[in-house]
């Protein structure tokens, strides 16, 4: 979108060093790669014409890709209304179904899945500009990412990584200099949207580490990567 794809890869390779540091998986375990989240992951039509990561990822790891991102999604529509598909109305619906209906079948200890998500939830549209459920805040948003481990967990997925949201204040949208761009050309206060946008993806980020740390213990069996 309007990230440049070095921070992609620099963002994994910062991913990896901590995850391999820990005790993982074993070198080779891992066969098959099943990824969730927006646009940043969806592998349908990256918007720069270049390789999608998880595509990437599975070549240089010799993993089955199963891509579920798609472009416009929110962790879910209820807290965060959008014309687009949602990982928890769209995204893992599709996933169970095909699993229950034998379509995909993967032995679920050689299975990594991840999750980028926050994006949209935090972004033009929903918490930044106040349109989303009302009541909703960014602990909803976060704690449904962290939601997706438990769903999946419970349905016996045993590797994850969880992928931090960009530091979205150093985008064009984001930034104190924005201008008008396809995403946002109406007036607005950008100091303001940086000093904001940099609160949610620091304080999110953080948020969903603790979050994390405090659900492994009860995930007996599984390994987690942030
Ligand atoms: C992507 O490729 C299409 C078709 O070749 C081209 O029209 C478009 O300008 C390219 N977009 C970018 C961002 O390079
Ligand atoms: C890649 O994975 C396939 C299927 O798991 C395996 O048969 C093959 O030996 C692997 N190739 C390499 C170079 O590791
Ligand atoms: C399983 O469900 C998926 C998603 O609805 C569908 O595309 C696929 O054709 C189904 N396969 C079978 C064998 O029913
Ligand atoms: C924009 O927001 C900043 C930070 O809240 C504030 O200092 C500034 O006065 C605002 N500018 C305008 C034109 O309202």
């Amino acid at each position: 979108m309007f990230t440049p794809r070095f921070l992609t890869s620099a963002f994994l390779a910062l991913v990896c060093t901590q995850w391999c540091a820990a005790q993982g998986p074993y070198p080779g375990q891992i066969k098959n790669l099943v990824t969730f989240g927006d646009s940043y992951t969806d592998v349908g039509d990256p918007g720069d014409n270049a390789t999608a990561w998880p595509v990437y990822a599975a070549m240089y790891g010799n993993f089955t890709l199963y891509p579920y991102a798609k472009a416009g999604a929110t962790c879910s529509n209820y807290l965060t209304p959008r014309l687009f598909p949602s990982v928890f109305e769209d995204e893992l619906p599709l996933y169970f179904t095909e699993r229950e209906n034998g379509s995909l079948v993967l032995d679920l200890t050689d299975t990594m899945y991840t999750l980028w998500i926050g994006t949209n939830d935090v972004g033009v549209g929903e918490l930044i500009t106040g349109q989303q459920t009302p009541g909703v805040t960014l602990v909803d948003t976060v704690s449904c990412a962290v939601d997706w481990v438990k769903v999946l967990y419970m349905s016996g997925a045993r590797n994850f990584i969880v992928q931090n949201m960009l530091p979205l204040q150093l985008t064009i949208l984001y930034s104190a200099y924005s201008y008008p761009n396809r995403y946002w050309a109406e007036q607005r206060n950008t100091t303001e949207w940086n000093v904001f946008m940099t609160e949610m993806t620091n304080t999110g980020n953080a948020l969903s580490a603790a979050l994390l740390s405090a659900l492994t213990p009860t995930l007996t069996d599984a390994h987690l990567g942030k």
